[in-house]
């Protein structure tokens, strides 16, 4: 039996792409989100818009594994970054996520998950991910996107990155916010984050107490600074939905 993908999507125009190209679907409702079951780009998947936040990501994931069944998750949108190697339009493959508001203190070291004993969720699907990419990045990429919506951001070949994603109930919109949350990770944890969003490591705490394999993927719109939010509107009505609809067909044809 074919395994089947849960995929999710926090806003309209990171899903645009794959909601057009998902064959065969059906739609369920269930807690004011629309489940669509059905083939993408040669798998079976349940694709979902689950709006954004941590508690938002959550429930569709729980959904996702228990109601309709799915053997690993995907979560696909764009992210601010956190790093100067990391510009608009790079891909962040998430070896690793960790939720930047979880803050137990004295009780745990700051951002552990209090009882799990978990700080950082680590994903088994990140290395095939980015295999398929980086082939894509070096070949088509370039030809595919010639002319299109990329030029705003001056993109041409964006470079992918493995490593920390991070995640809170914010949009981070200061250098201030930004530098306090990677001198966290880098001074208690010797980690640094490449990229922030507000859901991925909640569907990794999910998965993670589920059994259920996931992986976050992340396109950058932004850098979690004073432009934050221009840049990050602009990518995600104009940029985000052909980048990320074209990542996950060279990943499910890989
Ligand atoms: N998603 C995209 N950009 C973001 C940012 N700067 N902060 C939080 N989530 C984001």
């Amino acid at each position: 039996i074919e395994e089947v993908y849960g995929i999710i999507c926090a806003e309209q125009g990171e899903i645009d792409n794959l909601s057009k190209d998902i064959k065969d679907h059906t739609e369920t409702e269930i807690a004011s989100r629309i489940f669509m079951q059905g083939t993408l780009y040669g798998r079976q998947v349940v694709l979902v818009l689950c709006r954004p936040g941590k508690v938002a990501a959550s429930i569709t994931a729980t959904l996702l594994i228990k109601q309709f069944n799915v053997d690993k998750l995907l979560f696909v949108g764009v992210a601010g970054s956190t790093h100067p190697d990391v510009h608009i339009g790079d891909i962040v493959v998430g070896t690793e996520c960790s939720q930047h508001d979880l803050d137990v203190r004295p009780f745990r070291k700051q951002y552990e998950v209090p009882e799990l004993g978990v700080t950082f969720f680590e994903s088994a699907l990140a290395e095939k991910f980015s295999e398929a990419v980086s082939a894509f990045l070096a070949g088509s990429f370039k030809s595919e996107f010639a002319e299109s919506n990329l030029d705003m951001f001056d993109i041409t070949v964006p470079t992918l990155h493995k490593g920390l994603i991070v995640s809170g109930d914010q949009f981070i919109a200061s250098k201030e916010v930004k530098s306090a949350i990677v001198k966290g990770y880098t001074e208690i944890h010797s980690h640094t984050p490449l990229a922030c969003e507000m859901e991925g490591a909640a569907v990794a705490q999910v998965a993670y107490e589920m059994g259920c394999p996931a992986l976050v993927v992340r396109v950058i719109s932004d850098e979690a600074n004073d432009k934050s939010l221009d840049d990050f509107g602009a990518f995600l009505t104009k940029c985000s939905g052909p980048v990320i609809g074209a990542i996950v067909r060279e990943y499910f044809f890989s």
